[in-house]
């Protein structure tokens, strides 16, 4: 494989940003802008990485000044995928983090400052992702769960971090029974779908479901703030875990958790669904003035927050429906969680031992790699070698060490 996944050279005093949905629309509007200001940006879309559009984006941004680009290719109608690119995105900051610090410890969480989660769909068709959600629910609501769940520790390292949840001014304005909402409908072996969900779903209208999804995304973003912003670490744990771990929970408070419109923006969503009625996508700024303006940063404003829509929906601030609406998701979404092992099983195990877990395999976290565009000549398949005598080096001690640390994370937002 001769083509790159990241470009080169960390620069210092940059940045670095995760955005999801950037191949198009707002979320490519505001990598060009994050590229500009000399970002370290991993990009994600659904198009495969040889797909002319992504070799154009990157090339763009490279041009722009990006510090690092890398691009990660998922589907996020199949959480399977969300889940290997998210394992993918830790190692791409890892290594963004070696070359800025050579003689770091490999087996540190590495630091993503802000996580914006702007991939959406609009359909005007009911469909269902793999998993057996409706897809809109399932891309708009359930990946940005998975995906935040595990960059947490990531994030919990960065710098003044945000999460950052893209709703919209078209949010429902209450939210609907989640057990109809998050309804799933099995498939059989074949792939054909039984004509049994698990309960009675809502009468599918494209845009009811996509107002939910993005009054969902408030819910998130307001929820996920009261979380981390009164977390306490568990005395049950206080003894197992090291100083540096210790610190790290206790970084959780000050990510900055929000949420916005991101203005009405003639994207090809927009069009689907309402027509040629916003402004120009080069305007289209919330997004990128969210992330980054010193406006919102910890202590500022309220976390949780709601952006440049007005006031939002009274369900994103009812305790009861948040608390409902967490668990069910939590609990869609946990079926996926492929972290929850047993704290004390896991600390069992010295480094050297197997730990026993469902995380997925090197190889599938290679395999999924590759669909990841580089310059740094280290992941290459020329120096896969190298690349795999280096994981193995460092592997056991490094494996141990995060996955203390992403069971504790994944507990946290756990039903
Ligand atoms: N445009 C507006 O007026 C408006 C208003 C309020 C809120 N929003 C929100 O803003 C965000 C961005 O929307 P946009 O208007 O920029 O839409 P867009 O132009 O259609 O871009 C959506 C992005 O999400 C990606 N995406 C769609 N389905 C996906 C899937 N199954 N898996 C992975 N990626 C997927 C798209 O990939 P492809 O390039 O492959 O399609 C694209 O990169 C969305 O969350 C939307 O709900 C938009």
């Amino acid at each position: 494989m001769t083509d790159a996944l990241c470009t080169e050279s960390y620069t210092m005093g940059t940045r670095t940003f995760m955005i999801t949905g950037a191949t198009d629309g707002i979320g490519k509007h505001t990598a060009e802008r994050l590229a500009s200001d000399r970002n370290a940006v991993i990009i994600h879309g659904r198009k495969s990485r040889s797909h002319p559009i992504v070799t154009s984006i990157i090339q763009d941004l490279e041009s722009r000044g990006a510090a690092n680009v890398c691009y990660l290719q998922a589907d996020f109608n199949d959480a399977k995928q969300v889940e290997l690119m998210a394992d993918a995105a830790v190692d791409v900051l890892r290594d963004w983090q070696q070359q800025k610090a050579p003689k770091r410890d490999m087996s540190q969480i590495p630091a993503l400052d802000v996580l914006i989660n702007n991939a959406g769909v609009f359909d005007p068709k009911p469909r269902h992702s793999l998993q057996g959600y409706d897809s809109t629910i399932a891309v708009n609501v359930m990946a940005p769960f998975v995906l935040t769940r595990k960059l947490l520790p990531c994030l919990a390292h960065g710098d003044e971090a945000r999460i950052i949840t893209t709703s919209s001014i078209s949010h429902s304005w209450q939210l609907p029974d989640v057990d109809r909402l998050f309804s799933r409908k099995l498939s059989d072996t074949a792939g054909e779908e039984s004509s049994e969900p698990d309960n009675q779903p809502l009468s599918y209208s494209a845009h009811s479901f996509y107002s939910h999804s993005k009054l969902c995304d408030m819910m998130f973003t307001s929820q996920l703030a009261k979380i981390l912003s009164n977390y306490e670490v568990p005395t049950s744990i206080e003894n197992k875990i090291n100083d540096s771990q210790r610190n790290l929970l206790r970084k959780l408070k000050r990510i900055q958790c929000l949420t916005m419109d991101p203005g009405t923006v003639n994207t090809k969503m927009l069009l689907a669904g309402w027509g040629a009625c916003g402004i120009n996508v080069k305007t289209a700024n919330n997004t990128y003035e969210l992330a980054t303006s010193s406006d919102y940063v910890y202590g500022k404003v309220e976390n949780g927050s709601y952006h440049f829509g007005g006031g939002g929906s009274r369900d994103s601030r009812d305790k009861k429906k948040l608390n409902e609406f967490w668990h069910k998701l939590a609990t869609c979404t946990g079926i996926m969680n492929t972290h929850m092992i047993n704290l004390e099983q896991l600390h069992k195990n010295t480094p050297g031992n197997t730990v026993r877990t469902n995380t997925p395999s090197r190889s599938q976290e290679t395999a999924h790699r590759t669909t990841c565009r580089c310059s740094n000549p280290a992941h290459t398949t020329g120096n896969s070698e190298m690349r795999r005598s280096q994981h193995q080096r460092e592997g056991v001690r490094r494996f141990c060490n995060s996955n203390v640390l992403i069971t504790i994370f994944a507990s946290i937002m756990s039903a």
